[in-house]
């Protein structure tokens, strides 16, 4: 628990940059990082970009695999999560485009891609380290409630509190929220040796609260972070309200 936003992302940037350089990537031996859009990376990702500029990190040989994906929006729509990551990221380090891998939501067959995705994470031997971010109903990339705990890759019906929710990227109007999105599984996720998952906002409390106070559901499908034997959750004091 840091006491404000600013704090998280201090954390969680140091955290990262301490993992990565530890591991001491090679070619042959490439950090794997998994990554969230939405705003609560945002000043993790900001930082991480400031580390590669003075030096202090280098993303050559760091691989990544993004959570999610609108489906049918244009990848330069500004809301795409493609959008997102090179705005916020990809642009300002060091990162090889070849090891960014993206979910691509307009992909003509789109369980091939997730399929295709599944198989690109065994192939560089799997998830070193998977930040995340959640819903305020506790969804985990969009793994919304209901979703098995078992899930993998896959193409999901956006749940209605998540359209309104995300409406807000979308000048407030709901009807412009696709109501598709391709999303990592909730077992993509907890097959990452690390999960460390930040959680921010008044809004969250209750979601943390039934994330770390109630039994695994999947109602809350960030709560499966409690059989994780490396799970971490980095949150703010206003999100412990309910704690
Ligand atoms: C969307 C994304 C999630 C993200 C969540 C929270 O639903 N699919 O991956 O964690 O939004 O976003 P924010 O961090 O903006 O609250």
């Amino acid at each position: 628990i840091r006491q404000d936003y600013d704090e998280v992302s201090d954390w969680v940037a140091h955290y990262v940059k301490e993992r990565i350089n530890q591991f001491q990537p090679s070619e042959e031996r490439p950090f794997v990082l998994g990554l969230p859009s939405g705003s609560s990376p945002v000043g993790c990702y900001e930082r991480l970009s400031n580390f590669c500029k003075s030096g202090q990190l280098s993303f050559k040989h760091v691989v990544t695999f993004s959570m999610d994906e609108y489906v049918g929006l244009p990848r330069e729509h500004s809301q795409s999560y493609y959008s997102f990551l090179w705005k916020h990221l990809y642009q300002h380090v060091d990162i090889l485009k070849e090891n960014i891998n993206i979910l691509d939501g307009n992909a003509p067959d789109l369980d091939e891609e997730c399929r295709r995705y599944e198989a690109a994470i065994v192939k560089v031997g799997g998830i070193e380290l998977f930040l995340g971010g959640i819903g305020p109903d506790g969804h985990i990339a969009f793994n919304e409630p209901g979703s098995s705990l078992t899930s993998r890759t896959r193409v999901k019906t956006l749940a209605y509190e998540t359209i309104i929710a995300n409406s807000r990227f979308f000048d407030g109007e709901v009807s412009k929220v696709p109501k598709l999105a391709l999303t990592v599984g909730v077992a993509t996720v907890m097959d990452a040796r690390e999960v460390c998952i930040i959680i921010v906002g008044a809004h969250k409390s209750v979601a943390l609260a039934k994330c770390v106070e109630e039994g695994v559901n999947h109602m809350c499908t960030v709560s499966a972070i409690q059989l994780h034997p490396k799970g971490l959750i980095v949150c703010d004091e206003d999100t412990t309200l309910e704690l």
